[in-house]
């Protein structure tokens, strides 16, 4: 049987609109996406949970208990960035056992769990709290191209994961440059190795990811993440309903999936979708196929990074420089994955040593945190030379970073005092502390406009 991921609420959002999607916009259409049939719907995480407090004025873990409620008979599904959790430096265990634990509490069956360099030594804490809390950890590969990851390492990676006690295995490729050969290569190498389901997540950025999802269902994969169809291409995932048309034609058993539901489903987002191309924040670069990643092997998102750094700088004239500068720096870092933090990481990096006119003159303070070691472990060998040079006098981290970061929860509870009315509230400071503390304000404020409007109707 293969099973759909419906990615409308999570990253179809992030990925088209910034992660701008009021709950009030969804919330009307939650009971009928929970007869679909899906095998799950992504709804929290990424950056969901930031845009919930920074753009929306939403609390995230409202949001979340509203779609359990709205949704009981479907799978909750939400993105974790491994002991990032979700943002973008590593936390101590305490805050990362807890997230997970209270994101199940509050209603996620299944997390995705990923590190930006595939270093498993931060997913390990989050795989096994959401095993031992009754979830669904799916260990996710951070796919990528490079001359150290082979077949081979990937269904390695994917063993260890199932060792672990991943119960799934999703191949995540956030920049869509993954080919239908690959996947299906991939696929069969992984299903050597290991008993667990497979899920395929991609993008539709460089227009191959229908042919991607097709061929990683033949190869095997039990999974695909859809989305459906007005918010479905380009940076997004490709069509749900599309993928059940052709998949069902070809005789793939589809389950439950119910195609009259689908098309309701996509009805009701068609005018949402309207109108976020009238208010400007979907804008047609987003929703148009881009083959540059496959030229450059540099992820869409990126290259617009590049683009619009040396665009800031006057130095477009420099942009050849630039392509040719990128890959040799990330050599230079063990070719960590293109994506979020790498992929700034290395851009930037890329973009100072060629504006400099000497490479590794200045060096970012994230790059020196990199070769500390304070993301992880380079997957491949880096370059001694430059990380000594980026080290100076510092030392590296002996073992794995958040073994070195003191416990946070506790200590924050005590310092917010009555700010925080739960414990979730807590995590929301921890994870987003400026963007939690005007969030707190702003419930507050709405709070006593609410008592003075009762009173203002009382003496009446
Ligand atoms: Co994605």
């Amino acid at each position: 049987m293969i099973g759909f991921t419906e990615t409308v609420l999570r990253d179809a959002n992030q990925s088209l609109i910034a992660t701008r999607l009021p709950y009030d916009k969804f919330k009307d259409i939650l009971s009928t996406m929970d007869k679909a049939g899906y095998y799950s719907v992504e709804c929290w995480g990424g950056a969901t949970f930031d845009s919930c407090l920074r753009y929306l004025n939403e609390d995230p873990w409202e949001r979340l208990r509203k779609i359990r409620e709205a949704m009981p008979n479907t799978k909750l599904q939400m993105l974790l960035r491994g002991q990032n959790v979700l943002g973008y430096k590593h936390y101590p265990d305490d805050f990362v056992k807890l997230f997970v634990e209270r994101s199940i509490a509050n209603g996620i069956d299944i997390i995705r769990i990923f590190d930006a360099l595939n270093d498993l030594r931060n997913i390990k804490l989050a795989v096994e709290t959401t095993v031992n809390n009754g979830g669904i950890a799916s260990g996710a590969i951070s796919y990528t191209q490079s001359p150290v990851h082979s077949l081979d390492a990937f269904a390695s990676l994917s063993s260890e994961m199932q060792k672990m006690g991943c119960q799934t295995i999703c191949i995540k490729d956030m920049a869509g440059v993954m080919s239908p050969k690959e996947a299906y290569d991939l696929i069969h190498a992984i299903k050597d190795k290991v008993s667990l389901p497979i899920i395929l997540h991609t993008h539709c950025t460089t227009g191959l990811a229908y042919m991607t999802a097709l061929k990683a269902v033949e190869a095997g994969a039990d999974v695909i993440d859809t989305a459906t169809s007005c918010f479905s291409g380009g940076t997004s995932q490709p069509a749900t309903e599309t993928l059940a048309f052709a998949l069902g034609q070809m005789g793939y058993d589809l389950g439950k999936l119910d195609t009259k539901v689908l098309k309701e489903v996509n009805d009701f987002f068609m005018p949402v979708k309207e109108e976020f191309v009238q208010n400007g924040m979907l804008i047609p670069k987003v929703l148009s196929t881009d083959t540059n990643a496959l030229t450059y092997k540099i992820p869409g998102g990126m290259l617009s990074n590049l683009i619009a750094q040396l665009r800031a700088q006057n130095a477009m004239d420099k942009f050849d420089e630039v392509l040719l500068e990128t890959p040799r720096v990330r050599e230079d870092l063990g070719y960590p994955p293109l994506v979020t933090p790498m992929s700034q990481m290395v851009g930037v990096q890329a973009v100072t040593n060629v504006l400099q006119g000497e490479r590794y003159k200045i060096i970012s303070k994230e790059v020196k945190a990199y070769f500390r070691g304070e993301y992880g472990k380079a997957p491949g060998d880096v370059n001694q030379e430059v990380k000594a040079k980026a080290l100076g006098d510092e030392k590296e981290v002996e073992g794995r970073y958040a073994d070195t970061l003191e416990p946070i929860v506790e200590k924050t509870k005590a310092e917010l005092g009555d700010k925080a009315e739960s414990i979730e509230d807590v995590l929301s400071y921890i994870a987003f502390p400026a963007q939690a503390e005007k969030f707190f304000e702003a419930r507050e404020e709405a709070r006593s406009k609410r008592v003075k409007y009762t009173i203002s109707v009382c003496e009446d």
